[in-house]
This record gives structure tokens, sequence and C-alpha cells, in this order.
């Protein structure tokens, strides 16, 4: 089986998703800070988003889907998660065979490239906004996938192999960002049963909708098959 998830698993936790007014920071949309061009032409705002998006999910905790889905992953060995969150909220709950589609708010990278590899930051607020790259001192990045970058291809190649899957999951996750949304369809394409958990039904075609919040759908479900 393997499980797709989106910003909604963590909206139980407190933690807005885009698509929704309490996305919204300042009156900016997240389309409009997300973007290599936006941090292009003004780094401090864009990280000064990112700096309250980091405190406020150093506060959260992961709610019961995470929980479930963790726990699930121990039970079974063939399950793989592919989040699209960048929160880390996944791993804190223990889950294993995680692909992180759009990276972590927790890495940073260097926004010149000068080769030094990612390196993690768990510090919020953090002392110096923008952050700079210790290697060569010019400006340091949150290390996620922003609107119009490719993802990596090694993730997105393990990612196209997870959804070979009898099962897939799609929880949380409007279905409206590619190429994310597109492994649903892959799943589907490739005769796998796609069942959507989601309050507000997607925009993707699935065998089954449940209409619900992932933190008590899954509850459910995991009392069901225990
Ligand atoms: N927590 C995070 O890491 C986080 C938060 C916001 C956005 N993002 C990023 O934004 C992009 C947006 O895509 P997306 O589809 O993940 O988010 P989205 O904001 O586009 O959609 C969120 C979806 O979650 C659903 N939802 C809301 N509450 C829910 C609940 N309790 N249970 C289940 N579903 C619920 C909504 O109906 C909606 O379909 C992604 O690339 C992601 O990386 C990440
Ligand atoms: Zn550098």
């Amino acid at each position: 089986m393997t499980v797709l998830t989106g910003a909604g698993v963590s909206a139980g936790s407190g933690i807005p998703t885009f698509r929704g007014s309490e996305g919204l920071w300042k009156s900016f949309r997240a389309e409009d800070l997300a973007t290599p061009e936006a941090f292009a032409r003004d780094p401090k705002t864009v990280w000064e988003w990112y700096d309250w998006r980091r405190q406020m999910i150093a506060r959260a905790v992961p709610n019961r889907a995470h929980q479930v889905l963790a726990d699930w992953s121990r039970r079974f060995p063939g399950l793989t998660l592919v989040t699209q969150n960048v929160d880390g909220l996944h791993e804190r709950a223990g889950t294993e065979n995680v692909i992180r589609f759009h990276g972590s708010i927790w890495e940073l990278s260097c926004w010149d490239a000068c080769g030094r590899e990612p390196w993690p930051d768990d510090r919020a607020p953090l002392p110096e906004l923008p952050a700079h790259c210790p290697a060569c001192a010019g400006l340091a990045r949150p290390a996620v996938v922003w609107f119009g970058e490719p993802i990596d291809p090694d993730v997105l190649a393990r990612s196209r192999r997870s959804v070979k899957c009898e099962v897939c999951l799609v929880v949380g996750t409007s279905s409206i960002v590619y190429p994310a949304a597109a492994l649903a369809e892959e799943a589907r394409a490739q005769n796998a049963y796609v069942v959507e958990i989601n309050p507000e039904p997607g925009a993707s075609a699935v065998d089954l909708a449940i209409a619900g919040k992932a933190e008590e759908v899954l509850e459910r479900i995991d009392v069901l098959i225990r």
C-alpha cells in the first residue's frame, strides 16, 4: 500500500493548508512567496514567512492521522508514504519509509549553489534573516521545492515506483499541484484501488472518496482493521 499525503493531514495539528483563508500570511498568498522569483526579489520577506511557519510547526504536535499512519508503517513493511508536506510531522510521529516529495522546512541549502550539501537547522526563530550559507556566506534558502522548480529526479523515480501498488490512499491533498497530483493518477492507471480521504472532494478521479477529516477517518479505519 502507498499513502500520498498533503497539507490536510497536518490541518488537525493547527498548521494551515495553502488553500483557504487560514493559509494567508500578511495578505500574501503562498503562491506568491514560495517561488524562486519571490526569493530573488525579496529574500527577507520570504524568510520571514518561512520563519513564522517554522515557529508554528515547532509548537505543533503530530495528530491522530500522523500517528495511525506511523503505526501502519511499522505494522506493514510494504507501506510507503509519499508526502508533499515539508513540516516533518510524519517523521516526528515515527513513520518509516517516508519520501519527502517537496523537501523539508528543517533543512537549508545554498541559494548560490556553491556546492555545499543541504544542512539541517531546527532553530525557530532563526537568529538572522535572511539566513546565510556557512560555506560561501551567500544567501541560504529553505531546502524545499518551490512552485516552478523540478522535483529531485531520484525522489520522483522512487515516488513513481511506489504507486505501482494494490491500494493507494490519497489523504488531505487538493490534487492541484503537479507533478505530485499525477501520482494518484498514475496509481489508478496502473490498476491500484485509489481511496481519497478529504472533507472536500478532490480534483482527481478515485475509486472511493471518503468525505471526512484525516484524523477522524484514519482513526476509524484503524479500529476496524485491528
Ligand atoms: N504542513 C505542510 O508541510 C504544508 C502546509 C501547507 C502547504 N504545504 C505545501 O503546499 C502544497 C499544497 O498542496 P496540498 O495539496 O498539500 O495542500 P492544499 O493546501 O492545496 O490542500 C489541502 C487539502 O487538505 C484538505 N483538508 C483540510 N483539512 C483536512 C483534514 N483535517 N483532513 C484531511 N484533509 C483536509 C483540503 O480540503 C484540501 O483539499 C504542497 O506542495 C505542500 O508542500 C505544506
Ligand atoms: Zn554557499
